[in-house]
Formats: C-alpha cells, sequence, structure tokens
C-alpha cells in the first residue's frame, strides 16, 4: 500500500491524537500530549505522555505510539498527528522523531497542523541514523 499523505484524513487522525492526550500523565510539566498514527493496514494507533516523579523517566506519546504499534501486531507507520491537550499541534522532540524514524522511515508523514500541508521525518530528522548505518560499522 503506497501513500502520499493526501489520502489520509488529517482532521479525524488530529482528533484521535486529542482523544489520547486526555488520558495523559503529566503532572509536573502540565502538557498532556496524544499522538495516533495509522499504520500500512490502516489501522490507528495511540498514545500519550506519562511522567515520572524522577523528570527524566517521562514517556513523551510517540513512545506510547511506536510500542501500541508493536503490541498491537503492526510494523509500519505511515502518517502521525501529535497535539497538545488544548488541541494545539505540536512537533515531535528530537528523541521522538529517531522512534518514528526507525518504525515509518524518511517517508512517514507527520501533521503540521491544519493550516500547513504534511512535513515528513525526512524534513524534520534528516541525515537520520538509520539501521543501515549499523550494518555500514559491521562491516
Ligand atoms: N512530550 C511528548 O509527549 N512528545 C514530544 O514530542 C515532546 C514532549 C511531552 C513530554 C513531557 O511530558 C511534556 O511533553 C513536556 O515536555
Amino acid at each position: 500500500m503506497t501513500w502520499d499523505g493526501t489520502a489520509i484524513d488529517w482532521s479525524a487522525l488530529r482528533r484521535r491524537a486529542l482523544e489520547a492526550a486526555a488520558g495523559a500523565y503529566a503532572p509536573y510539566s502540565g502538557l498532556k500530549v496524544g499522538a495516533a498514527g495509522i499504520d500500512d493496514q490502516g489501522r490507528l494507533v495511540t498514545g500519550c505522555n506519562v511522567e515520572n516523579a524522577s523528570y527524566g523517566l517521562t514517556l513523551c506519546a510517540e513512545c506510547g505510539l511506536v510500542s501500541a504499534l508493536r503490541a498491537g501486531g503492526g510494523t509500519r507507520l505511515m502518517a502521525v498527528s501529535v497535539c497538545a491537550g488544548d488541541g494545539a499541534p505540536l512537533t515531535p522532540c528530537g528523541r521522538c522523531r529517531q522512534l518514528l524514524h526507525e518504525l515509518g522511515g524518511p517517508e512517514l508523514v507527520i501533521d503540521d497542523g491544519p493550516d500547513r500541508p504534511p512535513l515528513t521525518v525526512a524534513d524534520l530528522l534528516p541525515m537520520a541514523f538509520s539501521p543501515e548505518d549499523l550494518q555500514r560499522s559491521q562491516r
């Protein structure tokens, strides 16, 4: 299945990200975040951020998303939207860009809000470290 981003119902995906944000546990930052994605089977996966009293252990919403993808038998993400609890679109943090690259590759399309066309992981994380780089180092 190929996706060019135009077939994605971004407003529906954004709504699911917002719903996921309602389950976030963010007592320290106060920033609830939800992430929603579509895999290559057309299945929806979601995640939310989970903070910790040991602040550095915080799990971003995208961490939950990639775990839910794998736990549900999915392998490949095609489109992802990340939203704050107030509905504002959020751009994935640097670590999460790398997580999304692993499960969606550079062509994975990322919501950039209702007023702009979606971006790709390649836009957000050029020259990403990839499994190919690991193979290269073993030569
Ligand atoms: N956060 C995410 O869930 N995803 C991101 O891509 C950026 C940051 C969360 C982590 C933390 O709970 C809160 O936002 C403030 O940094």
